[in-house]
């Protein structure tokens, strides 16, 4: 079975919303990434001069802007992980201003929905000038960055409509990380991850998220209805995912939030803590289980309405959502679901606009 996404669908059907189609078909866009990135003999297929370009560099700059970038700061920890090459991940916007000192052979990539973002382009512009390479990980093959850069990973999610991005940032991550094992396959690197197979696992976790969309919008409407700031925390690889969490947020609800480290709380926001101010924890890794819940305490003991979103095998009774277990590094593919569900049914029941909030345009082509 092959699950199907029709790139010329740009309807939303029985849906209200776009960005609840979207993030409804995340689970089919794992398994189509997978058939497109799969060889006869179940293996990775992927073009050679991606692969020759990876093992050649000393050194990634991965380039991007909004959500692209929070998957960017995943797949740093993805390639630095398993293909063992240093990884920076840059903001678009910045990166010309505050350019780091490049190595000897840098590789660039650049993550974008939709291909088109003057900012990322105008860093693709300037390192090519430089006579560095690029790939470009995008959902448009044909946009402005993959036909101006050396190579294109596509993302096959279709067509995103909904201004905040979902099914992209999944896949974004999707792609990197079979880019990622693949980079290290090539070094001779062992591992025992089967990217194929850890990615249909996560899409069956999907699955079992999606079908559990009144618990998110009773958690949703007890953490938000009200509220205008809003705090969410996380500590190693779910740091990344409450970012994108707290973006997903304010893009579409206009709730003032912030994602930060677990650990960053007692240096300055948890004077912010007060009473009722809702604070979501992401406690997806084993390593840091203790610290996020002892981050939690602190806030609880401050007022807050405090959430827990933990991981089978790392849970508690008292746990808000429990996430199917999947493999560690591929946490944000799944701990992002109801954070996207979260901020929809906010945006929902406080009568925003969904699918295009407020000064906010899906490709932004101005620098
Ligand atoms: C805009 C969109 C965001 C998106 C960002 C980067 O600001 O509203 O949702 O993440 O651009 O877009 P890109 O197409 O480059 O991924």
């Amino acid at each position: 079975y092959v699950a199907e996404i029709d790139p010329s669908d740009t309807e939303k059907g029985t849906y209200d919303h776009f960005m609840l189609k979207e993030i409804d078909e995340q689970p089919i866009v794992m398994r189509k990434i997978i058939q497109q990135y799969q060889d006869k003999n179940g293996d990775i297929k992927l073009d050679k001069k991606i692969r020759k370009v990876m093992t050649k560099s000393d050194r990634i700059y991965i380039i991007a802007a909004g959500t692209s970038y929070h998957a960017g700061l995943v797949g740093k920890q993805l390639i630095e992980n398993m293909s063992q090459v240093p990884v920076e991940v840059h903001i678009a916007s910045e990166f010309s201003y505050n350019m780091p000192l490049l190595s000897e052979n840098p590789l660039f990539i650049y993550i974008s929905q939709s291909g088109e973002t003057a900012d990322s382009r105008s860093v693709l512009v300037q390192t090519k000038a430089m006579g560095y390479p690029s790939i470009t990980i995008t959902n448009v093959p044909g946009s402005t960055l993959s036909r101006e850069a050396d190579y294109t990973l596509p993302l096959h999610a279709g067509p995103e409509i909904a201004v905040a991005s979902t099914k992209a940032y999944t896949a974004q991550i999707a792609v990197l990380t079979i880019l990622a094992v693949d980079t290290a396959q090539a070094k001779g690197i062992e591992l025992d991850f089967d990217p194929l197979k850890e990615l249909a696992i996560v899409a069956s976790a999907m699955e079992s998220l999606i079908d559990q969309k009144e618990a998110f919008e009773s958690l949703s409407k007890e953490l938000f209805e009200t509220t205008r700031h809003a705090f969410f925390i996380g500590r190693g690889i779910d740091y990344f995912v409450v970012q994108e969490a707290a973006l997903k947020l304010k893009e579409i609800s206009y709730i003032q939030a912030e994602g930060f480290a677990g650990g960053e709380l007692k240096h300055g926001t948890i004077a912010l803590i007060e009473q009722d101010v809702p604070v979501v924890a992401l406690a997806t890794q084993e390593n840091v289980n203790l610290s996020i819940r002892g981050n939690v305490q602190e806030v609880i003991a401050r007022g807050a309405k405090a959430s827990i979103i933990s991981m089978k095998g790392l849970e508690r009774s008292t746990d808000d959502v429990v996430l199917p277990a999947v493999h560690a590094l591929l946490t944000p593919l799944i701990s992002v679901i109801p954070m996207q569900l979260l901020s929809y049914y906010a945006a929902l029941h406080r009568d925003c606009d969904v699918d295009k909030p407020r000064n906010l345009a899906k490709s932004v082509t101005v620098e």
